[in-house]
């Protein structure tokens, strides 16, 4: 496992990164080697990312049963999410999430500029009354489906095409999100949303922040399609780093699709062989 401690000096220059500039910094130990192999995947500029970040228990829940998420990650992982957030264009939630949390979704805890928020409202039902409407911070965009009558309201609102599922394609959300200039996202939940991103193959990185607390009952962070047989889970690469309060998992799902290409391939050639 690695040790990420986070110094004002390393801050500025992922803060940079992210600004397409690069500032530079003298690496002195591992641990500021740590936390660059964790954060820089998510400050550079030039692909498209998609991370996604579940803040959760041990026995992985990410709130009690009557929706209780207020203190599930450590002052460290809170600290974790916001620099995932000022290194980000926008930050993706669920109307579900606003309904039961109605999060600001600004940095905070950590200096640097908050993202653009995203509300996926496939159905019109973002409450008026939203702090993030009334706060006076980063721009709000609500993500309806087209067949949803517009309200006037105080935020902008982009139509998309109702799949046949009925809800939104998420490669459409992140295609609208890219035309307005916002091409790294972090998708922060709740499960329902992360999971049909993780379902479309659209997660690049995921970030398990796990807290040392046991809840005992409550919703999980993802729910995907089940599936039968262990041999079909999800088996992206991994690194493990201590933040302090909280562990991370950064699971790289681009690496997994690599590795997953390449035992296609072998299958490939060893069926020729076969043949
Ligand atoms: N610990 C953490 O890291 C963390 C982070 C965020 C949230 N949470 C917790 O997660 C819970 C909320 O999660 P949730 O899974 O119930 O809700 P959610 O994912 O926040 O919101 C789900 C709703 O958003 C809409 N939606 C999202 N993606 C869509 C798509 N691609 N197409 C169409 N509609 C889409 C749908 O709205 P309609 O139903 O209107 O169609 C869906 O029911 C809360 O308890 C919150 O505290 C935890």
């Amino acid at each position: 496992m690695r040790s990420v401690r986070m110094t004002e000096e390393l801050w500025q220059h992922l803060l940079s990164l992210r600004e397409g500039s690069v500032r530079p910094v003298a690496l002195s130990t591992d641990v500021d080697a740590s936390c660059l192999s964790l954060y820089r995947p998510i400050a550079i500029r030039g692909e498209p990312m998609v991370l996604a970040q579940v803040g959760q228990s041990l026995d992985g829940r990410v709130a009690t049963p009557t929706g209780d998420a207020q203190d599930v990650s450590g002052c460290d992982g809170i600290a974790h999410l916001h620099r995932c957030r000022a290194l980000v264009d926008a930050v993706v939630v669920g109307v579900g999430t606003v309904v039961a949390d109605n999060p600001s979704l600004s940095v905070r805890a950590v200096s640097g500029r908050s993202p653009v928020r995203v509300v996926v409202d496939c159905n019109g039902r973002m409450p008026e009354r939203a702090k993030m409407l009334h706060d006076g911070g980063a721009p709000v965009l609500v993500l309806q489906a087209d067949d949803v009558p517009l309200r006037s309201s105080r935020h902008a609102v982009i139509q998309l095409p109702r799949q046949a599922d009925g809800g939104l394609a998420p490669p459409d959300i992140l295609e609208a999100l890219a035309e307005r200039g916002l091409t790294t996202v972090l998708v922060e939940g709740g499960a329902n949303t992360i999971s049909r991103f993780v379902d479309a193959q659209l997660i690049d990185r995921l970030h398990v922040s796990v807290a040392p607390i046991i809840i005992g009952s409550g919703p999980a962070g993802i729910r995907l399609s089940p599936i039968d047989r262990l041999s079909e889970a999800r088996r992206p690469e991994v690194q493990v780093y201590n933040i302090g309060t909280d562990i991370v998992f950064d699971c790289n799902f681009r690496a997994e699709m690599r590795h997953g290409t390449a035992s296609a391939d072998r299958e490939d050639i060893l069926m020729a062989d076969l043949a």
